[in-house]
């Protein structure tokens, strides 16, 4: 889905077969006579809901519903402009992020910094309970069509800084905003003190045992983060690293900044990187670099 925003415009412009209306004006974006999403629920109820737009006998969705995996994610049309509260179509750190986390069951999760709950509808099998938080409202309520579209009931948004309390939970996870980024979307323009209290933040709501996981920018992980802490880099030296990091505050003091190339195979970070780093098998990473 990361890479399908270059081809939306096309697809938006060809007149869907019956069976694809519904990826036209949800994905794509298209303006269609009503008539095309005549096999859908009631329309009235997806206008109801803000989903759909109704003018005439045209119809038009005011947000994009995407595809992930088999849970459906609300997020802002890839055509949508840039706005503060821009919610914003999934990229590749939201991949990242999500396919970064061990599998397993737990009691309890907390995706900080949430937006459109991407994680937790990709992954939802992971907890019991999955509750991810978010300063922009807008977030906030497009995280909740899509868990109610998906019907993941255990998934919860709640508005929320950063810094805020949370009960424990065994896994926290947050997909950062970027440090100086010029965007005006807080989607992916850090504020000031955002990892000042993101860090605490995640460390605080942590279960005994639990793990954090992290995607950023390689100079927003602090260095003298405690217990075991592996910060696997996928950018190439000399550009800016963006990374995932494994965070057990509980475990053996172990610091570890390595580096893995992007393949085709694998075009996102996931466990095995861990293992690898841990294991000896990634080339070190400078992590002023
Ligand atoms: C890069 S986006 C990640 C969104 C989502 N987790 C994903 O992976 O697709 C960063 C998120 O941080 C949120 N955010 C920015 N500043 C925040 C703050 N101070 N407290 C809570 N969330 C914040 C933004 O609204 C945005 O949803």
């Amino acid at each position: 889905m990361s890479a399908l925003p270059w081809r939306l415009r096309a697809l938006a412009l060809r007149p869907p077969v019956p069976a694809a209306a519904a990826l036209a004006v949800f994905v794509a974006g298209a303006e269609l006579p009503a008539e095309a999403l005549r096999t859908m629920k009631p329309l009235d109820e997806l206008v109801a809901v803000g989903l759909l737009e109704r003018t005439g006998d045209r119809v038009r969705a005011p947000l994009a519903i995407v595809p992930l995996g088999a849970a459906l994610l609300v997020c802002d049309r890839h055509d949508a402009a840039d706005d503060e509260q821009l919610v914003c179509w999934p990229d590749d750190s939201s991949y990242h992020l999500a396919t970064a986390i061990e599998p397993g069951r737990r009691a309890r999760w907390l995706d900080l910094a949430c937006g459109s709950a991407f994680a937790p509808l990709a992954r939802p099998e992971l907890a019991d309970e999955i509750r991810g938080i978010d300063l922009n409202p807008r977030a906030v309520r497009v995280a909740r069509l899509g868990a109610g579209l998906s019907g993941c009931r255990h998934v919860t948004a709640e508005e929320a800084d950063i810094g805020a309390a949370h009960a424990p939970a065994a896994l926290v996870t947050c997909n950062a905003p970027i440090p100086n980024d010029p965007d005006a979307a807080i989607w992916r323009r850090a504020g000031p003190g955002f990892f000042a209290r993101m860090w605490p933040s995640a460390r605080a709501a942590l279960a005994p045992g639990g793990e954090i996981v992290v995607h950023s920018t390689l100079e927003a992980v602090p260095a003298d983060l405690d217990g075991e802490a592996i910060t696997v880099v996928y950018t190439p030296p000399g550009e800016r690293g963006y990374a995932v990091t494994w965070w057990r505050p509980g475990a053996a003091g172990r610091r570890i900044v390595c580096q893995r190339a992007l393949t085709p195979a694998r075009p996102h970070l996931d466990p095995r990187d861990r293992d690898d780093a841990l294991a000896g098998r990634l080339a070190p990473r400078d992590s002023a670099a």
